[in-house]
């Protein structure tokens, strides 16, 4: 496997709990594992799989699958989650997505849910994901887009990470603009045919404000090194502006929180 020991992303994504916020979407890996009409048998590949929860949907739909990320933490409560649903058609390994240790055209399927797209080194991971789906097979994508609300949340994590966490070859162009046809027209080209693209509402839900700023600033790995990297002063506004947000989206009238984000749900053939 790549070695990424090192690299201080990783380490940003190992702080906290990444299952609290995965939990809350586990619709969108469902319904993308339906969407690329997964078959028993078939090998699939779950990229920046964070706990695993698109790697056991497709697990559950029979296909032999392996999910790869950076983070440790993450891998192992992925590995708990499957032993404990007996799912022995799922492995887990420790890589970098950027460099995917696995040999071209290996999988017949190849997904994401808001891994990809946040893979420092956009180019790379496309290149990756290209190279080891092979010739026919399919690439499923769900991606946040820059609309409200974890659009907004990305963009106000990003106006207050320091310098040193915006490092990319391509700082100008967010990971969330994954979540438009264009950029993915831009970042896959002619190597794909589109096959199906809907725009889609998943909701998030908190006992209340303080429970989701509390379990976000605790359990999000890039919101806690943020924390960690600037002063307390800069830190208290950033949790207000966190609070703000939440209190602008909530769909509800409290105590409770409802937040509604929409994303793209896109499955293309690799040519
Ligand atoms: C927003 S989380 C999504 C996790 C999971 N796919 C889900 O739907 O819950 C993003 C994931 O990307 C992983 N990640 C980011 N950059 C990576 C890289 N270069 N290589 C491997 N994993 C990476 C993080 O560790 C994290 O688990």
């Amino acid at each position: 496997m790549t070695e990424t020991s090192s690299d201080p992303r990783k380490q940003t994504w190992e702080r906290g709990d990444y299952s609290t916020a995965a939990d809350q979407s586990l619709l969108v890996s469902e319904l993308l594992c339906e969407a690329a009409h997964l078959r028993a048998n078939e090998s699939v590949l779950d990229v920046a799989c964070g706990t695993g929860v698109t790697s056991l949907a497709a697990a559950r739909r029979l296909a032999d699958v392996v999910g790869i990320d950076f983070s440790s933490s993450s891998l192992e409560i992925a590995r708990k989650r499957a032993a404990f649903e007996q799912l022995s058609n799922v492995d887990f390994h420790e890589g970098n997505a950027e460099a995917l240790p696995y040999q071209d055209a290996t999988f017949d399927v190849v997904l994401s849910t808001f891994g990809a797209q946040f893979v420092g080194d956009q180019n790379a991971v496309v290149t990756e994901i290209l190279r080891v789906c092979k010739p026919g097979g399919r690439i499923g994508l769900a991606n946040w887009t820059p609309g409200p609300f974890f659009g907004h949340f990305f963009k106000l994590m990003a106006d207050y990470a320091p310098k040193q966490m915006k490092k990319t070859p391509t700082p100008e162009l967010p990971g969330v603009l994954w979540g438009t046809r264009e950029r993915l027209e831009e970042l896959f080209g002619d190597a794909v045919q589109f096959t199906s693209i809907e725009l889609r509402t998943s909701r998030t839900r908190a006992r209340s404000v303080d429970e989701w700023v509390d379990g976000t600033t605790g359990n999000l790995g890039p919101a806690v090194t943020i924390l960690e990297q600037i002063d307390e002063e800069l830190g208290a506004a950033f949790v207000a502006d966190l609070r703000a947000l939440v209190e602008d989206h909530n769909m509800v009238s409290g105590p409770d929180v409802l937040l509604e984000s929409t994303y793209l749900d896109v499955i293309m053939r690799r040519r």
